[in-house]
């Protein structure tokens, strides 16, 4: 069966305060009190796909710490197998910083830690682990350069579809951009996209069916409150409504849990256009709470608040 999801990516631990605004430059904001969630945008996407019920490897770097082993036993403790996971000395684990204001909106700064230390080598011994097993690779790149274009590169020589996350599009990714299957860029990352490939700039539908042109990929741009919008090699454009959220608390995350659902959706067998309506509606539903990974809905709830 090769229904499973391998996700390659970050791990963070997030800290984060809610305020009423977020700070300006220089300016302190005061809210109540920190949480801390588990984070990272490759950890996130591989919880959002275990809420749908896929089997999940989570493939990352962790330091000998507290903070990852606690990052680990999370992820275990939702089913997610983490022996692909790669426990790094003397690095700390990722960590970010986060501000969520009351519209939901956040503002980020990440301390990258174990994440820019994922050895290129491990990863792609990972994917070739997943042959057979894996019916889609997930890659996102807040990890070292050297290993996403070695996952998306071996994913490709073993003929499995591989969805890449391009947030953030770093240089030198355009080798893994070329062989992704499915890429997902939001608006910004789909400027990042084009100018990366030389395309001038243009409005999203064409800027996405350009990038879809040039890469032979196909191009599924999220787009928060207006759904996403799919651009196929071939010129064929699609357009995925969201669902109306009634009370956005967080936002963080959002796009991770379309990645998740994209991958698991695709990884049962399910074509991109289903595959992107199931996601939009999970990343919908995900940003009722606050926390990356806490709003993320299980695949029933995803059916339900499809009718
Ligand atoms: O996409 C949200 C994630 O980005 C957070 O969990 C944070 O850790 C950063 O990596
Ligand atoms: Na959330």
């Amino acid at each position: 069966m090769s229904n499973g999801v391998l996700v390659i990516g970050a791990i963070n631990v997030d800290l984060v305060v809610g305020a009423d605004r977020l700070p300006a430059p220089g300016e302190t904001v005061v809210g109540p009190r920190l949480d801390r969630f588990g984070g990272g945008k490759g950890a996130n996407a591989a919880v959002a796909a275990a809420r749908m019920d896929a089997g999940v490897r989570y493939c990352g770097g962790v330091g000998t710490d507290d903070l990852g082993r606690e990052a680990l036993a999370e992820l275990t403790s939702l089913g997610i197998d983490v022996s692909d996971v790669a426990e790094i000395d003397d690095i700390p684990t990722g960590a970010a910083l986060i501000v969520v204001d009351r519209a939901g909106e956040n503002q980020i700064a990440v301390a990258a830690g174990a994440n820019s230390h994922v050895d290129p080598a491990g990863v792609r011994a990972a994917v070739e682990r997943s042959v057979g097993w894996a019916g889609c690779v997930l890659v996102s790149t807040e990890i070292s350069t050297a290993a996403v274009r070695s996952a998306v590169a071996a994913a490709r020589e073993h003929g499995l579809p591989c969805v890449l996350n391009p947030a953030p599009l770093h240089e030198d990714l355009v080798s893994a951009v070329r062989a992704a299957t499915v890429l997902t860029p939001n608006a910004s990352e789909l400027r990042d996209l084009c100018d990366a490939l030389s395309i001038p700039h243009m409005d999203v539908d064409d800027a996405a069916a350009r990038v879809a042109d040039t890469t032979g990929a196909c191009v599924a741009v999220t787009r928060g409150a207006e759904g996403a919008l799919i651009a196929r090699p071939d010129g064929g454009i699609e357009r995925i409504p969201a669902l109306a959220a009634p009370e956005v608390r967080d936002t963080t995350g959002a796009g991770d849990t379309f990645n998740g659902v994209l991958a698991a959706s695709l990884a049962a067998g399910n074509t991109l256009d289903e595959a992107c309506r199931r996601a939009v509606i999970a990343a919908s539903l995900s940003v009722r709470q606050v926390g990356a990974r806490t709003g993320m809905p299980s695949a029933e709830e995803v059916a339900i608040a499809r009718v």
